[in-house]
């Protein structure tokens, strides 16, 4: 099929290359000139793994191809994906400026000659189907000459369907090819039937599976869910929110562990078992952060405000995540009393390993307090150093190369991101060149008994 997918973000470029990859003719628009040159120079300009090789093949290979002009990529598609941004405003509502110029763009660019299927790939809120529909005829309108109006308007040649992303940072590749579901919502079977044809591949498992995203053992059929429109946007938003409850819930429950003398660890490996609860994100910590979850929870707030309607779950999913992120201060506080003056040293800055993404990310958040309280910051990431520096310029932090130099007369070291590396580290060696000899452990990642045997005190979050 021809495809169009408008932004070359995170999702945007992500679904262009695997889309491509499944033999599709994709054309990705994007307005940002910068971010264009790179990716025709087959550059990604955000980290994620195996991502940079995967958009050379597919642009190598002739199925992928980049351009910002619109109106030509819509006019060749049989659909068109729109996956612009939707950033937080300062009140917690998304900002839909680029849907809203995107949707009028592609109504001017429709010339009728078939049917087309648009569809919301950007996390909108409730509603919004009916909203880019709505945007999509105004440009379709504003596109005709007077008298050709009417019957355009009566005969509009696309069907707007959402169709929500549900691929982490970090693991993009493999979650596009190996998702949980597939979830469309439209309100039109023909259109429902394409989107199923377009995802056969992937739902049938049908495809060569690439060297860097192996097909999990077993994994042979993924659920296509079909619902209306309102349903699958609220789906996202739920999903989100109902990973961070989760997460929060954990981090409630290992603050009372350590009040009681109960470990995390073990409750979280003791409920996960039951196939009602899950395993997964019950991992104790800093807190959640990225681009997502915060942004998501308090959209849905937002759209339940709309409606006077209480949303207690997700106020205390939020107000949970903002007390967590402090907890490794109140252990820094407990072990050192006095910060000021003290230098601490981060381990990653990244909101979570293998990506260089700091949205909303704990540790920022982290080093701000302790810059507050007038200790000295020392900071290491892998990956997102330079990031950044660029974007925080007024954060007063000295950016270290690697763990050695990091520990230099650090008073303490926080791990703030479970990046491999800071796994293995060799802590008897760090240890010499500290100051004070402690390590808190804001993932419960780290081999206490190495710490304890390199010297070291240390500090996990609910044990
Ligand atoms: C999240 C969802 O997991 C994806 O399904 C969704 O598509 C995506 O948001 C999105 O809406 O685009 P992502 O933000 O990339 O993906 O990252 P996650 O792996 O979900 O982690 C989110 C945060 O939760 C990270 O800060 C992570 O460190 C934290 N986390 C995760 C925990 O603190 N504990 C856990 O047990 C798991």
């Amino acid at each position: 099929m021809d495809i169009c997918v408008i932004g070359a973000g995170y999702v945007g470029l992500v679904t262009s290359a695997c889309l491509a990859y499944l033999g599709n003719q994709v054309t990705a628009v994007e307005a940002n000139p910068d971010r264009l040159g790179s990716l025709k120079k087959g550059l990604v300009p955000f980290f994620e793994p195996g991502l940079q090789e995967f958009v050379k093949e597919t642009s190598e290979s002739g199925y992928l191809k980049f351009t910002d002009s619109l109106d030509s990529a819509v006019k060749a598609a049989d659909i068109i994906f729109i996956a612009v941004g939707t950033p937080s405003l300062p009140n917690g509502e998304p900002d839909l400026s680029q849907v809203m110029v995107v949707a009028r763009a592609i109504g001017g660019a429709l010339d009728g000659s078939k049917r087309r299927i648009i569809v919301n790939k950007s996390t909108v809120p409730v509603g919004s189907g009916n909203w880019v529909e709505m945007l999509v005829s105004q440009g379709v309108q504003n596109a005709q000459p007077v008298p050709a109006r009417a019957s355009r308007a009566e005969n509009p040649s696309f069907t707007v369907v959402s169709n929500p992303e549900f691929l982490r940072e970090g693991s993009a590749i493999t979650d596009s090819f190996y998702p949980d579901r597939i979830v469309v919502g439209a309100s039109d079977e023909q259109a429902t039937a394409t989107m199923k044809k377009l995802y056969e591949p992937i739902i049938n498992q049908t495809f060569d599976a690439p060297s860097f995203a192996k097909r999990p053992e077993g994994f042979k059929h993924v659920p296509f869910v079909v619902t209306d429109l309102a349903s699958a946007e609220l789906i996202k938003y739920s999903a989100n929110a109902f990973l961070a409850m989760k997460i929060s819930f954990a981090n409630e429950i290992a603050g009372l562990c350590e009040k009681v003398g109960a470990d995390i660890r073990q409750v979280a490996q003791g409920i996960g078992l039951d196939y009602r609860i899950g395993k997964a994100f019950l991992n104790a910590g800093v807190g959640w952060g990225g681009s997502c979850f915060g942004k998501d929870v308090s959209a849905l707030m937002q759209v339940a405000k709309e409606y006077s309607y209480p949303t207690s779950l997700l106020e205390a999913t939020v107000s949970v995540n903002e007390r967590q992120r402090l907890v490794v201060i109140k252990k820094l506080q407990e072990e050192l009393k006095i910060l000021k003056g003290r230098t601490v040293g981060l381990l990653g800055l990244s909101f979570k390993p293998d990506t260089d993404d700091l949205r909303d990310a704990p540790a920022i958040t982290i080093a701000y307090q302790l810059l507050k309280m007038g200790a000295s910051v020392k900071a290491f990431d892998p990956v997102s150093n330079d990031k950044a520096r660029v974007q925080h310029p007024n954060l007063e932090i000295t950016y270290c190369d690697n763990a050695a130099e990091l520990a230099q007369d650090c008073d303490a070291l926080v791990l703030v991101t479970e990046w491999e590396v800071f796994k293995n580290l060799d802590f008897k060696t760090l240890a010499k060149g500290m100051r004070w000899p402690l390590i808190i452990d804001g993932r419960n990642v780290l081999n206490e008994q190495d710490i304890v045997d390199a010297g070291l005190t240390y500090r996990g979050v609910g044990h």
